[in-house]
């Protein structure tokens, strides 16, 4: 029998950065594509911290996986192994000895800027070969991908475990409104998403009546008109859902500055604090000059948290498929993305190409997706989002009762 094309050598997949719903899903479905090319496979924990002192190394040949359960089976970390200000010593050496040590010859690289970032350089500068492999619920990672609209070529971002993440955006959403309804109160929605709004936006998508996004800073002109929508909005239904980026600059009245705000110093590896608390500043200021009961509810880590969503299992196949495509073609220094926005069905290979990983960067939300005067996503967005999540219907008590006037 013919050797098979990768017969004895072992391929290494880690996850680093902020997990998502759909990286066993991705691990499963490289490890499976690898193996049918009688490659080894090998789990490295918690980023590229698993190549660091002794290595951190699981065997996943021909073991039972879970792809749908969210999480990463092999764990996640921000480990930075190039000098950062937090960690100026490179700890490059210590990867290159452990991929020696346990005869890893291929990276995949599960993860966003930053992970994908530091296997870039370990291409670039080291010929290790690597092949990057998108996530991030932040949606933010550059793939490239085209969204078609009205005869208009959009570029988008298409990152496995957005779509899970969008999914329990907009759940969470439509929960909140029955609360928000009894009560009469506007409900500020703080979502996760860092300094892109992609994922703030689908909030909208489960009919949140305004968006704060972190592309649009608000100053003190737009803060004045954010307040006046407030209250001609609420006036429509007496309650209101405003979703609001955790990373959205927010114009300070003390300090006359425009702020983000912080849940905490620190500073992780690659230089990146923690951010949240924004929807109690706002909610405050709601309540104090609108004299409207307001209240703050932050989703955060229940977006990245639960099982994979239908969409992105059908996602990270068709790129694990043009991962088995690079491999074949000894192809490194790449990432498999998708080519064009497409409804579930049509997610397949013939609809991904692979993007040089010299090119990897941020894409923040487009402007033709939000319609800044009135604190909405826009018609071209709700579009993107219906190739994802499908239909919904507004979660809402449908039935209004007539009033009855004293007889006396
Ligand atoms: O990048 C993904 C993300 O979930 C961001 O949306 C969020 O700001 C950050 O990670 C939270 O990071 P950590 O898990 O380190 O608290």
């Amino acid at each position: 029998m013919e050797k098979r094309f990768l017969e004895g050598k072992t391929v290494g997949i880690l996850t680093g950065g902020g997990d998502t719903p759909a990286l066993n899903s991705s691990i499963e479905q490289i490890r499976n594509h690898v193996s049918i090319l009688g490659a080894k496979v090998y789990g490295i924990r918690k980023g590229w911290k698993g190549l660091l002192g002794e290595g951190d190394i699981v065997d996943l040949t021909n073991q039972p996986f879970d792809g749908k359960c969210g999480g990463s089976a092999l764990k996640s970390s921000r480990t930075n192994p190039f000098p950062s200000k937090k960690n100026p010593e490179s700890r490059v050496d210590q990867v290159l000895t452990n991929l020696d040590r346990y005869g890893i010859d291929i990276l995949v690289t599960i993860g966003g800027d930053d992970t994908n970032g530091a296997a870039k350089k370990l291409w670039e500068q080291e010929r290790i070969p690597v092949i990057g492999f998108p996530k991030t619920i932040d949606n933010d990672l550059r793939t490239t991908t085209i969204h078609g609209y009205k005869g208009k070529d959009i570029e988008v971002c298409l990152c496995p475990g957005f779509p899970s993440a969008a999914n329990s955006v907009v759940e969470y959403t439509q929960k909140i409104r029955t609360t928000a309804s009894s009560h009469n109160r506007v409900m500020v929605l703080e979502v996760m998403g860092r300094h892109a709004g992609w994922l703030t936006g689908t909030s909208s998508y489960g009919f949140a009546d305004m968006a704060l996004i972190p592309e649009l800073e608000i100053d003190k002109d737009r803060k004045e008109k954010f307040f006046e929508k407030v209250k001609e909005k609420y006036q429509e239904n007496n309650y209101l859902i405003i979703a609001v980026s955790e990373g959205t600059r927010w114009y300070n009245d003390q300090t006359g500055q425009v702020e983000e705000v912080y849940a905490s110093t620190e500073t992780d590896e690659y230089g990146h604090p923690r951010l949240g608390g924004i929807s109690g500043v706002i909610a405050n200021e709601i309540s104090q000059k609108l004299k409207i009961d307001a209240r703050a509810q932050i989703i955060g880590y229940y977006a990245r948290s639960g099982k994979c969503f239908d969409y992105d299992r059908k996602l990270t196949v068709a790129l694990a498929d043009k991962v088995l495509d690079l491999l074949l073609r000894e192809d490194y220094g790449k990432m498999p993305v998708l080519k064009r926005i497409e409804s579930f069905p049509y997610i397949e290979e013939y609809n991904t190409t692979a993007i040089d990983m010299g090119n990897i960067g941020n894409l923040p939300l487009p402007l033709d997706y939000y319609n800044p005067d009135e604190f909405e996503i826009s018609e071209p967005y709700y579009d993107f989002l219906y190739h994802i999540l499908g239909p919904i219907e507004k979660y809402e008590f449908k039935y209004k009762y007539p009033k009855v006037y004293p007889i006396k």
